[in-house]
């Protein structure tokens, strides 16, 4: 499969903007090149300067943790922009068509919507596992990408590793494998693949594992041409010069980011057992994430009461297989005692 057989027309053809620091890339003395305010910035960091657009030496740093080479990487505004993208360079409105398989992170359908992409919804069987004949009638040549959440948003679970390779290697358009919670789970992730699939984009986040979700900023990893076309169609400047130090910084506490993952995945599962234990609580499904599905035998009722102590939860029980709902996501071992306690007021 060619990458470049699946990119809008006008894509191709388009003349991205050419900034300043395209256009000179080397040192020098005095830039008055970008209309910046030369005097300074009203702050004791300056960023008067606008940031470097291909975010180079974060990359650098993030290749050295994945293990991913800088021009397979691209960085967004959030995993978000990448979503956004995703439809912008491969979608053509009105004609072209994107599968999602809910229940499932909401923004891909927002984002198809804005786009006026076609959505086309296969839904997750019983066991939160993909449907894969119904994906595979569901596929048509107008079919240009699939978003494949692992660990998926709400559910928790891990989506099997085989019944992803399946879709890569029969798919002829773009697997988007929203890899936002990777970090919680058992399953490897899928960057390891990269070199085997053309079509692969796998996104990840500092939004969760990494503690920076104010930041903005997201990973989207895949074959050089994809990641190409990504870079010519984004806003100059998308991840600002703040975003970038900061994340810069960041990476280099990886130690705390992983004793936060470990103790995320023992509290997870020491809440899932008490939960389950609850008389309101009428199953606990299993979590590969920071969050738990929990069924519930009244969930508004519920989801008012913890409002009223503090607590808020994501009602999901109005959401097609999470009827009775809600999304608890792992606090620390403090905030899940008050959970506890707030659910079940008899606890000593
Ligand atoms: C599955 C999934 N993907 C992506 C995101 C958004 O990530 P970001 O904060 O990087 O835009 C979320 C946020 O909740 C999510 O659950």
């Amino acid at each position: 499969m060619d990458i470049n057989d699946l990119v809008r027309e006008n894509i191709k053809n388009l003349k991205p903007y050419s900034t300043a620091r395209d256009e000179f890339k080397g040192q020098a003395s005095i830039f008055l090149d970008a209309n910046e305010n030369s005097y300074g910035s009203p702050l004791p960091v300056n960023y008067n300067r606008y940031p470097d657009p291909l975010q180079l030496d974060l990359k650098d740093a993030i290749s050295k943790i994945k293990g991913v080479p800088i021009e397979n990487t691209f960085l967004g505004n959030g995993s978000d922009e990448a979503i956004d993208l995703m439809f912008r360079a491969f979608c053509n409105p009105g004609k072209d068509n994107v599968i999602v398989l809910p229940p499932t992170y909401g923004m891909y359908e927002v984002s198809a919507n804005i786009n006026d992409v076609e959505i086309r919804k296969v839904p997750l069987l019983p066991n939160f596992q993909l449907d894969m004949e119904k994906i595979a009638e569901t596929i048509d040549k107008n079919t240009k990408l699939i978003f494949i959440c692992s660990p998926n948003n709400p559910t928790g679970n891990s989506i099997n590793r085989t019944d992803i390779e399946t879709i890569l290697a029969n798919f002829n358009g773009i697997v988007v494998v929203d890899e936002a919670y990777i970090n919680y789970a058992q399953q490897k992730t899928f960057i390891q693949e990269l070199t085997e699939y053309a079509n692969l984009v796998v996104l990840q986040t500092f939004s969760k594992a990494w503690g920076l979700a104010a930041l903005r900023l997201g990973m989207a990893f895949s074959s050089q041409k994809v990641i190409d076309v990504l870079n010519k169609i984004k806003p100059p400047y998308n991840i600002n010069q703040a975003t970038q130090d900061l994340a810069f910084e960041a990476l280099k506490n990886i130690d705390q980011v992983n004793a936060w993952i470990k103790a995320s995945v023992a509290e997870r599962d020491r809440l899932s057992i008490a939960l389950n234990d609850l008389n309101i609580v009428t199953k606990v499904y299993p979590s590969d994430a920071n969050f738990i599905l929990v069924e519930v035998n009244d969930p508004s009722k519920i989801y008012t009461n913890l409002v009223e102590e503090g607590i808020i939860v994501r009602d999901r029980s109005k959401v097609t297989l999470c009827e009775g709902c809600l999304r608890i996501t792992v606090g620390t071992e403090e905030e899940n005692e008050k959970l506890l306690r707030a659910l079940n007021p008899q606890t000593p």
